[in-house]
Parts: C-alpha cells; sequence; structure tokens
C-alpha cells in the first residue's frame, strides 16, 4: 500500500515538473543569467524565463543584499541600460491579437547609491509614449493593448534622471473580446484596479510582494489591489456568479464588495488626485448583486458626468457580472477626481460595487512600419543574430530608426522598408528566405559577410529591388555565390521585363565580352537566362573596389601606399588597353571610375561592370553614336555635348581616377568645383605636396607623383585630340611605379632622397607651370 501511495506521489511531482508555463504567459526574469533555463516562481507558480532572447543591449545586476530577503525571485535580478539613450525588449506578439504588458522596474539599490529619490524614465510601447517611471514609488506599469505586428517593443527611454532599469517584463494574451474599449488606436494604461471589499487598501502595490490577488484567481494575471475602508461597510457571499465576457473578473474578486456604512444614500467609492496633466481617465465599474432581495438602482457619477446606459439609473442583474464604464476620456483642470454612486429615491437598498479599475490613454497614433516588414526584419536579424542598434520599430521613431536600415511612406500612408544595409555584419549561413518577403525592397547590401547556398529565386523576383550589395553598376542585383568547384564567383541578376534594352542586342553584347579575357578585366565566366531573368557570372573580387579603398565603405585609403596606388593603376590602364587595342572589334567601356576597378586577392586591380560598354559595329566606323551614359564626375565633356563615343571618352574617365589616387578626393566636391579643376589650381602653384593625398604623410616619390598627376591633366584635356592613348599611359604609370620603387629601396637602404632634387622632365609636363 505505502510503496503504491510512493509512486503515485512520485508521478504527481513528476508531472508538475513538466508544467514550465501558462499559455498564454510569457514571463521575463529581467537580469537573469542566460545560463538559467528558467524558473518557477514560488509565490506565484508562474515559471519565469532570463531575458537574453528579447533583448540585446543592457547589463544585468542584482538589488543588494539587504533587500533580497524582501523581494520575490523574479524582482532579486535587473537588466540596467548605461549606454544608449533608448534600449528595447521585443515581446513576441501575434498581429491582431489584444496583450497585457506589465513592466516592474522595484529599486533595491542595485546600483549602489541608495537613492531612488530622482530616478526616472520614460517607458514606450513601439514608437508611442507609455509612461514615466518613478523609482521611488516601485508601481506597476501596465497596458492592455492590440498587436500590431508579431512584435511589440517594450522601450526605456533615458530622459537624463538616471539609468534605466528594470525588475520584470510579464506578457498575457487576452481573449480578443476583453477590453472593447482597446483598440488598434488606443492602450489602456492600469491606473489602479480594486478588488473592493477585501483585505487592505493599497493603491501601490505593496512594495516587494504580492498584490491582493493576481494568478491564479485571476487567469490573465491581472493584479487586483484590495481595498476596505471605515467609509464602507463590506460585503462578500459565496454564491456563484456568472462571469460576463467583456471582461471576466474573477469570482473571487465579484464575491465582495462594499456599499455605505450607515444610512447615507451616496457612496463615493474612489477619489484622487493626479497632477499629472498628460493623464486622461476612464474607470470602468463591475457589478454583481449577490444581496438582491430588494430592488437596489443608483446613478453613476464620474466627477459629476453621469454614467450608465443612457444617462439612466443602474440596476445591477443578480448574481451575474456586469459593468459600466465612462466615455468618452476624461481629464479634470484640478486633478481632483472621484466616483460616486447615489441611490435613487425608488431603491430599497443603497449602493454596491465590486471591483473598479482605472485606466489612462495610451494613444497609438504615432506611425509604425508595415507589420509584415516589421516581421520579415525582425526574423532575419533573429536568423543572423544580427548586432546592431535593432531595437524597438525599424523606422519610427525616424530618429531611432535601426541602422542601415531606410524606409518610405508608399501612397497608401503605409510605412514600407526600402532600403537595407548589412554590409559587414559578419552574416553566416544561407540567404534568408525572409528578405523576399520585403516586397517593397529597392536596396539590399549583403556584401562582405560569409554567405552561401543558392539565392531565393523569390528574391529576383521582387519587382521593386534594383541593388543588391550597395548601388554598383546599372545591371542589377549583384550576388555573391561559389561554384561546384569552390570557385567564388558574383552573380548579377536582372529581369529582362523591368529593361528597356533590347534583349537580342544585350545578348549579343554578352556574347562579345564572353570572349574577352585578359588578366586586367573581370572575366564574365557565363550567363544564364531564363524566362524573364537573367543572370551574369564574374569571377569574385574578394576586396571590394578602389573606391572602397579611397574613400568608400572600407575607407582604407590611409593604408594604401603609393606604390599599390600606382600599381592598382597600371593593371586598370593595362585592362583599358586591351579593351581598347587588344580586343576586335574594340570596346569602349564607358564607365570607368574608381568604383569599377575590383581588387582581388593581393589587391591585383581588374576593370569590372562593362554593362554599359559599346562594341564598334565595324572597323571603319571612328565613333560611335549614342546617348549619354557613365557616371556624374567621369563623364567626358566633349561625349556629354556631342553624344560622339570613342576610346578618348574612356581616356577622360582614367583621367579622373588617376586623379582621385593621387588626391585621395572624389570628383565633386560641392562648393570647390571639379577635381580638374581643383588639382590645375594647386599644380599651379608648382608644389606637388598640396596636391598629394595628405593620408600618405608625404610618403613617395615626388617624381613618381608628378608623372602620374601629369599623365592625369593629359587625359583629361579638353580637346580629345590631345589625350593620349592607352599604350602611352600604361608606359607613363611603369615609369611612375619605377621611380616609387627606387625611392622604396633607397629609403630602406639608409639614404634618404630629399625633396630638394629637382623634378625630372617629363614629356607630358604642362609648359605652363
Ligand atoms: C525608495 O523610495 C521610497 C520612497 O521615498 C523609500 O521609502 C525607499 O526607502 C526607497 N528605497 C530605496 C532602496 O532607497
Ligand atoms: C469586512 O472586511 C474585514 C476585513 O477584510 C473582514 O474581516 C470582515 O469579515 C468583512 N465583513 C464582511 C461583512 O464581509
Ligand atoms: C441616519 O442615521 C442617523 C444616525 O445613525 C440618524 O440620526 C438619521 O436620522 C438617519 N437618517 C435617516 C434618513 O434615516
Ligand atoms: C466629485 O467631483 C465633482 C465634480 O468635480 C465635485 O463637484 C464633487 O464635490 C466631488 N465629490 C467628492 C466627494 O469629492
Ligand atoms: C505619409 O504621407 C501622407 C501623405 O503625404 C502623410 O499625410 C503622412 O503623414 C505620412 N506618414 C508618415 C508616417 O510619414
Ligand atoms: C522567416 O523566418 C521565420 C523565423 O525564422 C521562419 O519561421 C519563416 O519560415 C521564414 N519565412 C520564410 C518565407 O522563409
Ligand atoms: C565562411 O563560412 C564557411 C562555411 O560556413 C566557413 O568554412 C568559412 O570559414 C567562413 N569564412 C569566414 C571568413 O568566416
Amino acid at each position: 500500500m505505502a510503496s503504491s501511495v510512493m509512486l503515485v506521489l512520485l508521478v504527481l511531482l513528476a508531472s508538475a515538473v513538466h508544467v514550465v508555463g501558462q499559455p498564454g504567459f510569457l514571463s521575463i526574469d529581467c537580469g537573469l543569467d542566460d545560463k538559467y533555463s528558467g524558473y518557477k516562481d514560488p509565490d506565484t507558480g508562474i515559471f519565469y524565463v532570463s531575458d537574453g532572447a528579447y533583448t540585446d543591449a543592457g547589463q544585468n545586476l542584482m538589488v543588494s543584499p539587504e533587500y533580497r530577503s524582501q523581494v520575490s525571485r523574479p524582482q532579486v535580478t535587473v537588466r540596467s541600460f548605461p549606454s544608449g539613450v533608448r534600449n528595447c525588449y521585443a515581446l513576441p506578439t501575434e498581429t491582431g491579437a489584444k496583450y497585457l504588458v506589465r513592466l516592474q522596474a522595484n529599486y533595491g539599490n542595485h546600483d549602489g547609491k541608495n537613492d531612488n529619490s530622482s530616478l526616472e524614465f520614460d517607458l514606450y510601447l513601439g514608437p508611442n509614449y507609455w509612461d514615466t517611471v518613478y523609482a521611488r514609488t516601485n508601481v506597476a506599469y501596465e497596458t492592455v493593448f492590440l498587436a500590431w505586428a508579431g512584435w511589440a517593443p517594450a522601450c526605456l527611454v533615458n530622459t537624463g534622471r538616471g539609468t534605466p532599469y528594470v525588475s520584470l517584463l510579464e506578457l498575457r494574451k487576452l481573449p480578443g473580446e476583453l477590453y472593447p474599449p482597446v483598440t488598434a488606436s488606443q492602450a489602456l494604461a492600469m491606473y489602479t484596479r480594486i478588488n473592493m471589499g477585501a483585505g487592505t487598501f493599497t493603491r501601490i502595490p505593496v512594495f516587494f510582494c504580492c498584490p491582493g490577488q493576481r494568478f491564479p484567481s485571476d487567469q490573465f494575471d491581472r493584479y487586483w489591489w484590495a481595498s476596505v475602508g471605515p467609509q464602507w461597510r463590506n460585503l462578500s457571499s459565496s454564491s456563484t456568479i456568472q462571469l460576463d465576457p467583456s471582461f471576466l473578473v474573477p469570482s473571487s474578486v465579484l464575491q465582495t464588495a462594499v456599499t455605505v456604512a450607515g444610512n447615507e444614500t451616496g457612496l463615493t467609492v474612489m477619489t484622487w488626485e493626479e497632477s499629472k496633466t498628460l493623464y486622461t481617465f476612464m474607470v470602468i465599474l463591475h457589478f454583481a448583486d449577490f444581496q438582491s432581495s430588494q430592488p437596489r438602482e443608483f446613478d453613476i457619477f464620474f466627477n459629476g458626468n453621469q454614467l450608465g446606459p443612457g444617462g439612466r439609473p443602474y440596476s445591477p442583474p443578480a448574481l451575474v457580472s456586469s459593468w459600466v464604464y465612462s466615455s468618452p476620456w476624461y481629464r479634470a483642470d484640478d486633478g481632483n477626481y472621484n466616483v460616486t454612486l447615489v441611490a435613487t429615491a425608488t431603491s430599497a437598498l443603497p449602493p454596491m460595487l465590486n471591483a473598479l479599475e482605472i485606466y489612462t490613454l495610451v494613444p497609438q497614433d504615432s506611425p509604425t512600419t508595415f507589420s509584415k516588414d516589421f516581421d520579415a526584419i525582425m526574423s532575419i536579424k533573429l536568423e543572423y543574430g544580427v548586432k546592431k542598434n535593432w531595437m524597438g520599430d525599424p523606422c519610427f521613431p525616424s530618429k531611432y530608426a535601426w541602422d542601415g536600415v531606410k524606409c518610405s511612406n508608399t501612397s497608401d500612408n503605409v510605412v514600407r522598408i526600402t532600403s537595407i544595409d548589412l554590409s559587414k555584419c559578419n552574416l553566416h549561413g544561407v540567404i534568408s528566405k525572409n528578405f523576399t518577403l520585403l516586397t517593397a525592397l529597392e536596396n539590399l547590401d549583403l556584401s562582405y559577410n560569409n554567405l552561401s547556398g543558392s539565392i531565393p529565386d523569390s528574391l529576383t523576383s521582387l519587382s521593386s529591388l534594383q541593388v543588391l550589395f550597395i548601388g554598383q553598376g546599372g545591371f542589377g542585383p549583384v550576388y555573391y555565390g561559389r561554384l561546384e568547384d569552390n570557385i567564388e564567383v558574383a552573380v548579377k541578376t536582372r529581369s529582362e521585363s523591368s529593361s528597356s534594352h533590347g534583349l537580342d542586342q544585350f545578348l549579343a553584347e554578352v556574347e562579345s565580352l564572353t570572349k574577352v579575357h585578359h588578366r586586367n578585366i573581370v572575366s564574365l565566366i557565363g550567363y544564364c537566362w531564363e524566362k524573364d531573368h537573367l543572370a551574369l557570372v564574374y569571377e569574385y573580387m574578394s576586396q571590394g573596389s578602389l573606391f572602397d579603398h579611397l574613400r568608400g565603405k572600407n575607407a582604407v585609403g590611409g593604408t594604401l601606399n603609393w606604390k599599390t596606388r600606382v600599381r592598382i593603376v597600371l593593371e586598370a590602364a593595362q585592362g583599358l588597353d586591351y579593351l581598347h587595342k587588344g580586343c576586335s572589334p574594340p570596346i569602349i567601356h564607358r564607365d570607368v571610375k574608381s568604383g569599377n576597378i575590383l581588387l582581388g586577392r593581393n589587391l591585383h586591380a581588374k576593370i569590372a561592370d562593362l554593362g554599359l560598354s559599346k562594341t564598334y559595329l565595324d572597323d571603319t566606323q571612328s565613333h560611335m553614336s549614342v546617348t549619354a551614359a557613365g557616371t556624374a564626375g567621369y563623364m567626358d565633356p566633349q561625349y556629354y555635348l556631342t553624344g560622339r563615343l570613342t576610346e578618348s571618352s574612356d581616356m577622360y574617365s582614367f583621367g579622373i581616377v588617376l586623379l582621385e589616387v593621387a588626391t585621395g578626393e572624389p570628383p565633386m566636391v560641392p562648393g570647390y568645383g571639379h577635381i580638374v579643376q581643383r588639382v590645375r589650381q594647386m599644380i599651379a602653384t608648382g608644389d606637388i605636396s598640396s596636391v598629394a593625398d595628405a593620408r600618405l604623410g608625404g610618403a613617395y616619390d615626388i617624381n613618381s607623383m608628378w608623372k602620374l598627376v601629369d599623365t592625369a591633366m593629359l587625359c583629361t584635356a579638353e580637346s580629345p585630340a590631345q589625350r593620349p592613348g592607352m599604350a602611352a599611359v600604361v608606359a607613363q604609370l611603369k615609369e611612375s611605379l619605377t621611380l616609387e620603387e627606387a625611392r622604396e629601396k633607397d629609403t630602406s637602404t639608409s639614404v634618404s632622397r630629399g625633396s630638394d632634387i629637382p623634378p625630372m622632365a617629363s614629356t607630358f609636363r604642362p609648359m605652363a607651370r
């Protein structure tokens, strides 16, 4: 017998261990170390988890030892947010469902200051102001809201009055029909919630422990503070009360009530003073008459305004829960409020009240990101473990929009995510299918990551997607890929339907490009053409572009020394020379710029993006007439004016690249004109150091620098006839490189060539100086 009892007991214990949570509850013990999978709070039986999965920021602290015995377990640890103005938790929700969210920030000297007198900070629910936390009051901040996306951000904002912190965060899913006043545009923040006629009244929950009632008496874990007072007579009953689906006030709460203490007819159930003019109020009164032997009828006043159906007196039904709430929202100018019930002349019984809720309005009127975009980008964030300031709503408030995320307001006033920059985020794995859910995406930059696998088909079909991996190339999205034999490739894709380019002509160009093979031209490995989609497969250039290294995102210009710069442009010149003279028919690149000189291993340079390039139709033609194309700043003014395309247009653009390399500056600086004019003015001084990129720190051979700059000036000569051919440029750059190599050798073998050595005469040196 004894052993079978033991067995039953063991089974019960075992099954209890498996009850790890309450359905619809998420209870977060903030600041709890992630190494704990969670625990069941002995006071409430509620299962708490640590908060690591819900926020990226902050640090874990504990209330100081002298407070630990006074607090319930979830309040022992806190998460504090010493850095950043705004830090958020992301609470998982179901779009359109109703939730109660509760935040507590119980001060127990976690910061060692032992002073909570002036510590304050603000709470936001998504982009909307929720409330201000005063550490000294120790109240619970609770709001009932309608979830607008798959995540509800709960944000703590530092307002300059101390470091925000939080003890616990609780999310409770509610049935949709609960709290009818809650809509997409208004949430209800709990001011107080009172179980009339039960226990001792405290408006504020007892500092560390338990309020009157919560879970499990209340299946949704609402806090009900107990209230009795000498001005009232408390009533109670054990009768079953039929619940009302709009509020589902627990029976145990409805089974106590207050009525008048003497023979008066008026029952003042609540008076309060609130100086915060921001608050506007709603009161919800819950009735269940369990003394219904005689008629009971009364008027309900909220600051003298009569509530109740049609302003008529109210008669609570017997043993059935019923309610009356105020509408519209009300704010008293003097901050004094009262709720009073007054019996009518015909009522045999005085008024009674079973429960009272008081709410303030939290308008949900700030714009939010289109919920499906929010959900998709959150999935992406979680999938890759993105470590950025990706907290709260992605687009709002715009001041705290996510890093690298751009949003725009569509015609129907929906804010969509249109651009995501996740370059250099150390992403691993495959390209998330969730990107394809961002249907308004125009720019997606995934460069400098370690992503592999196939590109989701649906991604290339995103109708607005213009650019993948940074605004490079006029062609379309670019992906990184790896062929079966492990060769790294860049894949450019394009939806032909969005093109104005004739397909036949395009394919003819591709044909001719597949024949171009030179070690200084990025080779086209192949192309695929399937239905509406074209994909070009290029060799992969792991080190980005010359632009990146000089001024772009890599911005490591300072580390590209002069010798490397000269070698890079020499290699690029050799590639261009091959296009112009080594190909039959010759090819004009048409978009020569530092962004199209790509760098592979050991920073070897190759010309890329022949997407705009043109071939002569036959050898007898000396130029072609085409619409001007290219990139501002690099475009040959002559070509722009005449539309006559010859190699000399590429020469001009290449001259601009040479000037960029020498000066480290962009072609156009607003207010300072074009690089050709700027350099011309500086050359006139005869001082090459005023031209040279200051980041070189003077570490270059002066003649090498002069030679390159001279070459650049000739390439950018106004008249195309004065510009040299690529072969001549290659020769000059080789000399420039030789000079710099000699300097390097000299420096390393001790003798330093001073700047007093006169510049060597060069065939390119303008005579005017
Ligand atoms: C917080 O403030 C309250 C009210 O001023 C005070 O009674 C309490 O001792 C303070 N708590 C701590 C830990 O300083
Ligand atoms: C009134 O409240 C007190 C304190 O909670 C309780 O002891 C008493 O029984 C209550 N009276 C009635 C009539 O319910
Ligand atoms: C109410 O009670 C008080 C004393 O308890 C008595 O003086 C008064 O007459 C009563 N009023 C009515 C209207 O019964
Ligand atoms: C309740 O509020 C009304 C309107 O402000 C006021 O006239 C009345 O005196 C108040 N009653 C109490 C008991 O405070
Ligand atoms: C979006 O545009 C509409 C119309 O121009 C404007 O009224 C609205 O305020 C904008 N919304 C946001 C969130 O910018
Ligand atoms: C997006 O991510 C979520 C969570 O990782 C996943 O469940 C869902 O299947 C993904 N959606 C698509 C279209 O891949
Ligand atoms: C990139 O990912 C592959 C496969 O996951 C891994 O073998 C490789 O080491 C990673 N490279 C870098 C630079 O992290």
